[in-house]
């Protein structure tokens, strides 16, 4: 099929590489005049493994091409799909829809033959109709239908979960809509992948259920983990125990700062919203977004209480600013709020990231200091924070950190290093839902479970 996806970030560009790559001829269109030149040049506009192969290949093989130029691109689509932002609108927390509204009204100028108009970017229940119309507005004769196909794609993974998806969800209206999805997708349904057909607020809802269930799974945790700190369990061996039971399940079970990124935190948002404008309210949603915003400052008391109760003037090694490891997204990422916190407390923040570091200064600019390295930041610094588990971190021997650090005191915001194991370098180690080093080596002395009043 001829396809034309508008938007080349990190959903629009895998997706359309991913389409390429199974043998549609894919036309990606960004209205960022400098993401298509580089693009055309053979450069990434963001970092995602195994990304850039993907392009090379399919460029080469002439199945997939970058350009400014929607109403060019449009020429001949069977599918034009929309995968533009919708972030947070300030306003209100609803999801912002401008750039999506914006993009409907441009492929409604720019075609002039039946396609089928999909919706890939999140949005809220009903948005679909509000795309159909103003297709109809701004080309009024135009024979189209509209489709729903949320992505669930996790960015530094998201090449493999696109082409290996667990189920691809789809909403239309009409049967034609219905039977070109198939054919887009009949390359994934070939290989056993469930194509999931409904219509179309459904599928928009199931973007919203997903994402908003998997916050849920993080906020519990990080409950429970806060409640482990309080009574003296550990949180690795609950969320063992909880995520072995296959109805739980072991994924989002993992304890940390709290979730970020560029999906969970206006998803939620949007959801709540969502419901009041419906009189539904998602309370539980509400919950889950009351815990996450409690949990950066959780983590700077954790920080402070480590430095003893003053930050002035201490060199923080601050490891890791991307909202998870292997992207260099930092939107709503916990590390820079917590940068940002380190700082108005008197700080001296020495940030490292492997990808991240651009994109922090586009947001906090100097506030504070880049490290070229690992090394670099972590040498002669009075503290070590480790807010985002990338391999290399996780990698790096203790006896390193041991050595470069002026004192031994790390607060690792993602269980990254075990108990024993900074109790053997000697460190003074602050993780989320453990014990203290010096309440795990008292346990192992005496045997006997720690016990406190509940
Ligand atoms: N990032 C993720 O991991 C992820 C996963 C699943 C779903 N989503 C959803 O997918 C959508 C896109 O997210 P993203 O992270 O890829 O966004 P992004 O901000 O990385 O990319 C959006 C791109 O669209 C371009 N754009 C905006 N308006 C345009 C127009 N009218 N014409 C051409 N280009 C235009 C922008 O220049 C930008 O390059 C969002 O709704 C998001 O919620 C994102």
């Amino acid at each position: 099929m001829n396809v034309t996806v508008i938007g080349t970030g990190y959903v629009g560009l895998v997706s359309g590489a991913c389409l390429a790559a199974v043998g549609h001829r894919v036309i990606c269109v960004d209205k960022a005049a400098e993401k298509i030149e580089m693009l055309d040049a053979g450069r990434m506009p963001i970092y995602e493994p195994g990304l850039a192969e993907v392009v090379a290949d399919n460029v080469k093989a002439g199945r997939l091409a970058f350009t400014t130029d929607l109403p060019a691109a449009a020429q001949d689509a069977d599918i034009v799909m929309i995968a533009v932002g919708t972030p947070t609108r300030k306003l209100d927390g609803n999801a912002d829809l401008t750039y999506v509204y914006a993009a409907a009204e441009e492929i409604g100028r720019a075609l002039d033959h039946y396609a089928v108009i999909v919706t890939k970017s999140t949005v809220p229940a009903g948005t679909g109709f509000e795309v159909q119309r103003i297709v109809s507005t701004a080309n009024p004769t135009l024979e189209f239908d509209i489709a729903s196909n949320p992505e669930f794609l996790r960015e530094g993974n998201a090449i493999f979960d696109f082409m290996k998806p667990d189920r691809i969800v789809v909403g239309t209206v009409t049967e034609r809509a219905r039977e070109a999805m198939r054919t887009l997708y009949q390359p994934f349904s070939d290989e056993g992948v469930e194509l999931i057909l409904t219509d179309i607020v459904s599928s928009e809802l199931i973007k919203y259920a997903a994402n908003t269930f998997l916050a849920t799974k993080v906020s519990f945790i990080n409950e429970v983990a806060d409640l482990c700190e309080k009574v003296g369990g550990d949180i690795q061996d609950v969320a063992r125990g909880m995520g072995s039971d296959r109805r739980i399940g072991h994924a989002f079970l993992k304890p940390g700062p709290g979730y970020g990124g560029s999906c969970f935190p206006k998803d939620t948002l949007a959801m709540v919203h969502i419901g009041e404008r419906a009189l539904s309210p998602a309370t539980i949603v509400e919950a889950v977004i009351s815990v996450n915003r409690s949990r950066t400052h959780r983590m700077m008391a954790k920080v402070m209480a480590a430095a003893g109760g003053n930050l002035r003037d201490r060199r923080i090694a601050l490891l890791g600013l991307t909202f998870k490891p292997e992207t260099d997204d930092v939107r709503d990422s916990v590390a820079i709020l917590l940068a940002e916190l380190l700082v108005q407390a008197g700080a001296h923040v020495v940030a490292y990231d492997p990808q991240g570091a651009a994109q922090t200064r586009l947001v906090i600019g100097d506030a504070v200091e880049y490290a070229e390295s690992a090394d670099a930041a972590l040498d002669d610094a009075d503290l070590c924070i480790i807010a985002t588990d990338w391999a290399e971190f996780q990698e790096r021997p203790v006896a390193d950190y041991r050595q470069r650090l002026r004192h031994p005191v790390m607060v690792d915001l993602r269980n990254v290093f075990s108990l024993a194991e900074m109790a053997e370098h000697g460190f003074a180690y602050h993780s989320v839902g453990r014990k203290s080093v010096e309440e795990y080596t008292a346990h192992l002395e005496t045997e006997v479970p720690l016990r406190r009043a509940v």
